[in-house]
């Protein structure tokens, strides 16, 4: 539709507002209850203009075809003026001094010519609330917009916000009455984004002093892969924003992305190499360290073998340094003993999807949720761990989707569910099955889609007779009827979504739960068709995805191409000029036990704190004692560091420049915000460094030309390139051809299996590897805090810590009572691999039978309590279930 502004005729859509024809036109108008992301609230009537012959407010008034839109009528403009005039009257002078392009309200008055003369200075003294780290409210700044308000609710979900009392005394505040910080606000930092006045704010913004640049990024938290503008000031970041219109978080962020950065200006930060002299840890030069590495790693080679060596890879690093770390390891040393973290989440995702759908990844992208009408949840918390995902399921399921959720803890989502299957840890086979059992008994089933795109119908239909609703409740220790209402809302959805997590994955099946979980999917066409919501992991690190993508894996090239293929390795001979060898490398737990067998005798760490984050820590650190070499690269001196022979001083994602790939295959790019302090260095200069210590040269001389050699080499990538991201924004993978957007929706022609089909798979409920007994009666699940990531390194090294100063156990009372365990006092949690204490927190969100830790703290190790057990097909460890013993700590010790 046209509209005509101020003589200017622009295109528009259908339901364009105003406002939106204004914006389209590329002229200003003060909005200052009005913010993209939100429902118009029109309320603060900055935005009047003439349209046709009524005075609006643009930002509600919908656009007509051909109307006439006057921006400086002389009566809408007196009247919106009047209207910024009332609210500078009722704020002191110190709004007028905050730096205009930190102040919406600043700039409204520059338009209407408002100065400081005009003001009365008003002096509320209403007082200020800095409770919060990081969300400080000051009162008397408060317009009342109430777009914190709208953020909080409509963006977040969250509700934490409302705006009180009354006329010129109305100001926004926690809608509990209490302190900011003891209210339900996780901290995503929306309502201080959204404030046009500076009422909130944050420390790094209280300060007053000009930004001296911005830099768009990659988050390099979870795997979510939100944009973000880092702001410098003083080679110091000032604050972290999230970046409006960025396609993936839509100008929203996280605590942890948003807030969590002073880590990298932490005291104890990495700022030179560090090697072993007479048992300790000195820092030393680059020389002596390079020097060192390159002459034990080649010794070993020479005397022990190739597969003497091996590497992990790190799924925080960019896709360059992992693609140029596979390059090192398979072409210098020789061996294909490379893995990543994704051994420890994920790999039953590559190994699962790949064999049901063909790709390694999830099927669409995050915007397809905008669309679902039914959402299954199934082993995640992303409101916890991957909240930007989290709030737009909370937006879903507030605009009306329905919810199913199957988590063995009652999680923010799970009690906002139609229904929540409570299943028992390591049940998840036998509740997907029995899912699907009702599915195909009650026909809800795409008959279509199963005769031409799929196989296997017939024999998961003869499985399936096995997991009638009652036989799965008694498994998984739900009610069978909650069990008939989860699969008739997916069953009767017409875009069910599928989101899952960890809970699915890291299980001793935990491959067929991937498998089986599929199976609902394709049994409903939900994948790989016109409108078809699909299926969605969430990854758990910033880069897990990439981390595999580049071929940071044991038996496979770039782009998954596998290692055993002639042809592939032929291709990356010739363009490496060295030979790849053919033999598949260890996987991670592999190499620990390679270690402590004497085959192994040098781990090289990038960027994992492996003694911390991996099972069984125990096993992990006499692994790490039995290596006569370990190499290490990290930011802080973790607990990996600390057994290592040499440890590099590596840069944060903040510090890097090179792509991420996020958990919807979308390559994004990651730019240097600072330099990396002292003689701190980016991964990928470090392997430079050390290959050609050995004699060699890995070529890529930049980020870029690494990529751009990776794509030369796979063709899922071909079409990829940094000047490419940079002019296009960020691009999904495959990306065959470089004319051509990448697939966000894949499979829409045929599946990538060999037969083109999607394949299901009947797969039977098997027990998990830990079982409780007489003395280990409890079942302990693992997870994260919203607040914390990971091993904690970068976290609780920020004010986040105060949200969250310790890890506790989460007991379900009844349980807590029969143990004599009260909440705050210590529990001695015992497995059949380890000890710790814990302090004990009592709640319902657990149910009786299981308990709950995170290992973001050293000083909680939850991993000296996790087995060995593995997934049968990809030997992910089943973090997610461990027998544990509990009991007091005995009073007065
Ligand atoms: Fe339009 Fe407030 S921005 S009424």
């Amino acid at each position: 539709m046209r509209v005509i502004v101020d003589g200017a005729t622009v295109d528009v859509p259908e339901n364009a507002t105003v406002l939106d024809a204004v914006r389209a036109c590329g002229r200003y108008l003060p909005t200052l209850c009005y913010d993209a992301r939100l429902s118009p609230r029109g309320s603060c009537r900055t935005c009047l203009v003439r349209a046709g012959s009524r005075i609006v407010a643009a930002c509600t008034a919908p656009a007509a075809e051909g109307i006439a839109v006057q921006l400086d009528d002389p009566t809408a403009h007196q009247a919106a003026r009047g209207a910024v005039e009332l609210m500078v009257s009722e704020l002191p002078a110190r709004a007028l001094e905050i730096p205009a392009e930190r102040s919406e309200f600043v700039r409204a008055c520059a338009h209407f010519g408002i100065t400081a003369s005009n003001f009365s200075g008003a002096e509320h003294d209403r007082g200020v609330d800095h409770s919060h780290p990081y969300v400080k409210l000051d009162r008397d700044l408060c317009i009342a917009c109430g777009r914190c308000v709208a953020m909080c609710a409509e963006v977040q979900g969250t509700f934490a916000l409302e705006l009180t009392g009354r006329g010129f005394d109305t100001v926004v505040a926690p809608g509990d009455g209490g302190p900011w910080v003891s209210s339900p606000c996780v901290g995503c930092g929306g309502c201080v984004d959204s404030c046009p006045t500076g009422a909130l704010s944050e420390p790094g913004l209280l300060d007053l002093r000009p930004i001296t640049s911005t830099t768009t990024t990659t988050c390099g938290y979870c795997g979510v892969g939100c944009t973000l503008d880092v702001h410098v000031r003083d080679d110091t970041i000032a604050a972290i924003t999230p970046a409006h219109g960025a396609p993936v978080n839509r100008g929203h962020a996280c605590i942890k992305g948003r807030f969590a950065h002073t880590f990298i200006q932490a005291e104890d930060r990495l700022t030179a190499p560090l090697v072993r002299h007479n048992g300790q840890l000195v820092e030393s030069t680059w020389d002596e360290a390079l020097g060192l590495v390159a002459q034990r790693l080649a010794a070993i080679r020479d005397q022990h073998g190739p597969d003497a060596i091996a590497m992990i890879s790190s799924a925080r690093a960019t896709n360059e340094e992992n693609y140029l770390a596979q390059k090192f390891i398979r072409t210098v040393i020789g061996t294909n003993s490379i893995d990543n973290c994704s051994r420890l989440c994920h790999a039953p995702s590559a190994a699962g999807l790949t064999a049901s759908f063909g790709l390694a990844g999830g099927t669409n992208p995050l915007d397809d949720l905008d669309h679902t009408d039914c959402i299954l949840l199934a082993g995640a918390n992303p409101t916890e761990a991957h909240p930007v995902v989290g709030a737009r399921i909370k937006q879903r399921v507030l605009a009306g989707a329905r919810l199913v959720v199957i988590d063995p803890r009652r999680t923010e989502l799970a009690a906002l569910a139609d229904v929540h299957l409570q299943a028992a840890p390591g049940s998840n086979v036998a509740v997907f099955n029995g899912l699907a059992h009702l599915l195909v008994e009650e026909d809800h089933l795409d008959h279509a889609f199963l005769d031409h795109r799929t196989t296997g119908f017939d024999d998961l239909a003869t499985l399936l007779a096995d997991y009638p609703p009652e036989a799965v409740a008694a498994i998984a220790d739900v009610r069978s009827a909650d069990l008939v209402a989860a699969a008739r809302l997916f069953g009767q959805a017409q875009h069910p979504a599928i989101v899952y997590g960890l809970g699915v994955t890291e299980h001793a099946h935990g491959t067929d739960g991937v498998r089986t979980l599929a199976n609902l999917a394709i049994l409903r066409g939900a994948v790989g068709t016109t409108g078809c919501c699909g299926i969605l992991p969430l990854r758990g690190q910033n880069n897990v995805q990439g981390a595999s993508d580049m071929g940071a894996l044991p038996d496979v090239l770039p782009g998954y191409q596998h290692i055993a293929a002639p042809a592939i390795r032929a291709r990356f001979e010739r363009a490496w000029g060295r030979p790849v060898p053919e033999r598949p490398g260890l996987r991670i737990p592999q190499m620990f036990d390679a270690a402590l067998s004497g085959e192994l005798r040098a781990l090289y760490v990038i960027g994992e704190d492996i003694a911390q984050s991996d099972p069984n820590s125990g096993h992990v650190r006499a692994a790490l004692d039995a290596c006569e070499f370990v190499v290490c690269h990290d930011v802080f001196r973790s607990r990996t560091a600390e057994q290592a022979s040499v440890v590099f001083p590596a840069a944060s994602f903040l510090e890097k420049d090179g792509t991420f790939v996020n958990f919807d295959r979308r390559f994004q790019r990651v730019r240097p915000a600072l330099a990396p302090p002292g003689h701190a260095s980016d991964d990928f200069n470090v392997l430079q460094q050390v290959a050609q210590a050995m004699g060699a040269d890995l070529g890529c001389p930049t980020p870029a030309a690494a990529l751009a050699e990776c794509a030369s080499l796979t063709p899922v990538f071909a079409g990829l390139s940094h000047r490419r991201l940079e002019a296009e924004g960020p691009l999904h993978w495959p990306c065959p051809t470089s004319d051509r957007p990448g697939e966000a929706v894949l499979y829409l022609d045929r599946f990538a299996t060999p037969d083109g089909k999607a394949a299901l798979a009947a797969r039977p409920y098997l027990p998990s590897g830990e079982q409780p007994d007489a003395d280990f009666p409890f079942l302990l699940i693992t997870g994260r805090r919203l607040v914390h990531y990971n091993t904690g390194s970068m976290t609780r090294r920020t004010a986040n810590l105060e949200l969250r100063p310790a890890e506790t156990l989460e007991i379900h009372p009844s349980d807590a009572a029969r143990l004599d365990i009260t909440d705050g006092t210590d529990a001695i949690i015992t497995s059949r691999w380890g000890q710790t204490v814990l302090t004990a927190h009592l709640t319902t969100d657990v149910a009786p039978g299981q308990v709950f830790a995170a290992f973001h703290f050293p000083t909680a190790p939850v991993n000296e309590l996790t087995s060995p057990h593995t997934d049968t097909a990809t030997d992910c460890p089943e973090y997610k279930v461990t027998a544990v013993h509990i009991q007091p700590v005995a009073r007065g010790s």
